[in-house]
């Protein structure tokens, strides 16, 4: 197997290479930061931030170069910080949230998608969220950062239907990692990284459309996704906020 991870330097990427690392297998790790523990089978790692095309594009080119076209490109780096709609300062977070969560996935499935539709086969996936379903309150660049990705990867299966090549488009939930350790309130049904990786994994392995890890918070997002205007905004006016501090 032949796979290229973006933002395996943390969190749910880094759980994927270290499910994924095998004896018989390549991975390519892309992050901003380079180091992380050895894993089995060869690790190719390159320093390069998702919203540089050009470091993207030189990435892709010698991974495809030495190894041909990925079996896997899972497009998985991805920032949140909280925002509010109503302080023109938050516009720039907006900015760079949608760079990075949208047009850096984009980039990164862009770059390895002609190679892997001349080898007829192939899964190019995107870590999107639940924040995707409905407008979280205090949250709103991460939800339209991730709503957009949902509607690239749906607009990018089509294109490439009948190639060969299968776009997944996962949506997690809380998943234990430095994201959301940063948060102050209660997080319903907070998975594991090394948990949510292997989920994830198996959702991708059955070339699922969309998928939404844990199964609760898809039960979750069917109620979010159906409630009234009139209800979802009382709720979600209550609901706690992500810490607009974060650095990005
Ligand atoms: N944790 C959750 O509950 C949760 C829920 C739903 C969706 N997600 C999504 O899952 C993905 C991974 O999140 P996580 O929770 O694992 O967060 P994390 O621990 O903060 O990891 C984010 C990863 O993305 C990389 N990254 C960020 N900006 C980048 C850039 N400009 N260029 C290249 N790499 C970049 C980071 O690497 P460097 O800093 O080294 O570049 C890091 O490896 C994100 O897309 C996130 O939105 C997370």
């Amino acid at each position: 197997m032949r796979i290229v991870i973006t933002g395996a330097s943390s969190g749910i990427g880094e759980a994927l290479a270290r499910h994924y690392a095998s004896a018989g297998t390549v991975l390519g790790l892309i992050s901003r930061r380079a180091s992380r523990p050895p894993l089995p089978g060869e690790i190719v790692e390159y320093q390069a931030d998702v919203t540089d095309v050009p470091a993207l594009e030189r990435a892709a080119q010698d991974f495809l170069g030495r190894f041909g076209a990925p079996d896997l490109v899972i497009a998985n780096a991805g920032i949140g910080v909280g925002t509010r709609g109503d302080d023109l300062a938050d516009v720039e977070k907006l900015r760079r949230v949608l760079d990075v969560n949208v047009a850096g996935l984009a980039a990164t499935l862009a770059a390895f998608a002609p190679a892997m539709q001349r080898a007829g086969r192939g899964t190019l996936a995107g870590i999107a969220s639940v924040a995707a379903f409905r407008g979280l309150a205090g949250n709103g660049a991460y939800s339209a950062s991730k709503a957009a990705a949902i509607k690239w990867m749906e607009s990018l299966r089509a294109e490439l239907h009948g190639t060969g090549v299968s776009v997944v488009c996962v949506c997690p939930g809380y998943i234990d990692t430095p994201m959301t350790r940063v948060n102050r309130f209660r997080m319903p049904f907070l998975l594991p990284s090394d948990e949510a990786a292997r989920r994830i994994a198996r959702a991708i392995a059955a070339r699922r459309r969309l998928a939404v890890v844990p199964w609760q918070m898809a039960a979750v997002s069917v109620l979010l996704r159906t409630m009234p205007g009139w209800l979802y905004d009382r709720l979600a006016a209550r609901a706690p906020r992500k810490p607009r501090d974060v650095p990005l």
